[in-house]
């Protein structure tokens, strides 16, 4: 009998073991989905902030909805939700350097990520970057706390994007680009 935990090859040849309780099990195989890389951004009452996100799905075109999952631990996600307003901007793979500076990795905090780039505002007052593949202006219409993230879900009400460009995509840790 197997115990949990041991790894088996099936007959796909795919390794399959039960996740540990850290989460390991599960991380790894989630590197193995190549995603979009986004700057989400927010201004409002509560101060500018944005952060590099890979955590955005589509919900629906009626209304236009989508989702994004942050970290509950994080200074920006106060932010995102304290505002209501969030814009989703899907990189190009010229625009790498931000996804660092979003992401932290530069020692940028909040509103001193805003340095590099040309931004603008639609509708909510969210930064919008001119540079970006696709941009999607939110208002927050629900907030759900799930395990260690909130899932924010907001209703589009602007959405533009590039007629081409090659994305900026996250794939076994490491950034490609498509
Ligand atoms: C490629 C990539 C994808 C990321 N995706 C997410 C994500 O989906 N959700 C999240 O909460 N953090 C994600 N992060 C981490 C945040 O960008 C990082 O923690 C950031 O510093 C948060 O900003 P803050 O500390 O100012 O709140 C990602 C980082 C990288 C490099």
């Amino acid at each position: 009998m197997r115990n949990p935990g041991d790894a088996a090859e099936n007959q796909a040849g795919l390794s399959a073991s039960v996740p540990p309780a850290d989460g390991q099990a599960y991380r790894d195989a989630m590197a193995r989905i190549v995603s979009s890389v986004h700057i989400i951004t927010t201004d409002g009452p509560a101060g500018l902030a944005g952060l590099t996100m890979t955590a955005v799905a589509s919900i629906s075109d009626r209304p236009p909805t989508l989702l994004i999952c942050v970290n509950r631990s994080l200074h920006s996600g106060a932010r995102l939700i304290a505002n209501g307003v969030f814009c989703v901007n899907t990189l190009t793979a010229a625009d790498q350097p931000l996804a660092d500076d979003f992401a932290g990795r530069t020692g940028l905090h909040l509103d001193e990520r805003f340095g590099r780039g040309v931004w603008e505002k639609l509708v909510t007052g969210a930064p919008a970057l001119t540079s970006a593949l696709a941009v999607f202006d939110c208002r927050l219409v629900e907030v759900k706390d799930v395990a260690t993230h909130h899932v924010l879900i907001g209703e589009v009400v602007a959405a533009r994007h590039a007629p081409g460009g090659v994305s900026l995509t996250y794939l076994d840790r490491a950034y490609h680009a498509v």
